[in-house]
């Protein structure tokens, strides 16, 4: 076979460098598109046996037919979630291979970094002494020790943010669709979260059950003053009632690294445009929300982690019958399916 050629949407300097350091000897032909893979964009995979796709490319039905008909055999998410490709749609057409797992410690530190920065108002302070004002006033945070936190979702990322929270002294319950027996992890239902955390942290995918998990009716049941933390996906969080929970002063701080309509806005520099997204901008505005554009990944460690694995994973699926990290389509949850994947999925 001639080199494997891959259209890889949606590059970026930091990922065409480290997907260039790790194809040093050109194993693969690599196109980089600045361009997210969308309904307008496909085209542009003409000629290629595989894309690679990040978070917010938009694979749906009718991208899947298009790429089918121009021959594109892969679809290679170089992310752990997969919630922008319609998998089941893809079954019988276009394998997906995705990154399980390049760095859980990146996702799990930054929640911690933006929990820790949230309460002790750091970004705050941040910016005052830049301007030599040394006041307090307004910068009193709490401690965490003794504190509750509440953690949805108890895969690789969850778990080692428990971990982090434990370093700190807090009490730590859990939610997880399918728990960890044996794990030694306290498991409640999701209104015991709700009830009993001064902080929660999301670490589950978004699928059609997560989809806005949190929302009016769970804000209301929450303690005044909660802390809630999104690594995971945008639309974990119905945003309009995150909104409104800050503004009636239940919701103590959101650290949102991700965010229901990212894909329009995220990864891009508009410091010079007005945004169109108010509801983006009123959570901006609000001194006691901290946002970052889904950059908790981003450490060089996982960088590294994810050019290594999917090239690995191409080179697996053209050359081999196996496919370890391909998604399974029929599973509900890929991260306890038992199929060994040493055969592709169809
Ligand atoms: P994982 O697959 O190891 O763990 C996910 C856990 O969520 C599993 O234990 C699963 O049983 C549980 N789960 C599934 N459905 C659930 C539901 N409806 N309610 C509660 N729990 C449920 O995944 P991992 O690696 O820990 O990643 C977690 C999430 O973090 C990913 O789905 C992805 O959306 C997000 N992520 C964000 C990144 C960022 O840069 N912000 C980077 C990597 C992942």
């Amino acid at each position: 076979m001639d080199r494997i050629k891959i259209a890889f949407f949606d590059a970026k300097d930091y990922d065409m460098q480290s997907f260039k350091d790790a194809n040093q000897n050109e194993e693969f032909e690599v196109q980089y598109f600045e361009t997210k893979l969308s309904a307008h964009t496909y085209k542009l995979a003409e000629g290629s046996d595989a894309v690679c796709v990040f978070v917010n490319d938009d694979i749906d039905s009718y991208v899947i037919d298009r790429l089918y008909e121009m021959g594109i055999k892969l679809i290679a998410l170089r992310c752990a979630g997969y919630n922008n490709v319609d998998v089941e749609y893809a079954f019988g057409k276009i394998h997906v291979v995705r990154v399980p797992a390049y760095s859980p410690y990146a996702v799990a530190e930054h929640a911690m970094a933006l929990l820790l920065t949230s309460i002790r108002r750091i970004h705050k302070a941040y910016i005052r002494t830049k301007d030599f004002n040394f006041s307090l006033n307004g910068l009193t945070g709490f401690d965490l020790h003794g504190k509750t936190v509440g953690v949805i979702g108890t895969g690789k990322i969850g778990r080692i943010f428990i971990d982090i929270c434990r370093g700190f002294g807090m009490n730590v319950i859990a939610y997880d669709k399918f728990p960890a027996r044996d794990s030694g992890i306290e498991y409640v239902s999701l209104d015991e979260i709700w009830e009993r955390s001064d902080v929660i942290s999301l670490h589950c995918p978004l699928t059609d059950e997560s989809k806005h998990m949190i929302n009016t009716e769970s804000i209301e049941k929450m303690k005044k003053g909660v802390v809630i933390i999104n690594t995971s996906r945008g639309a974990l969080i119905n945003t309009e009632a995150l909104v409104q929970g800050i503004k009636d002063r239940k919701v103590g701080a959101a650290c949102l690294d991700v965010y229901e309509e990212e894909s329009d806005v995220f990864f891009h520099d508009y410091s010079n445009h007005i945004v169109n997204d108010d509801l983006l901008a009123r959570l901006i505005s609000m001194p006691n929300v901290i946002v970052t554009s889904h950059q908790a990944f981003l450490t060089n460690e996982a960088l590294s982690n994810i050019a290594d694995t999917t090239y690995s994973n191409i080179r697996e699926f053209f050359h081999k019958d196996s496919s370890v990290n391909e998604v399974c389509y029929k599973c509900p949850n890929v991260a306890t399916c038992d199929q060994k994947h040493d055969k592709k999925c169809f």
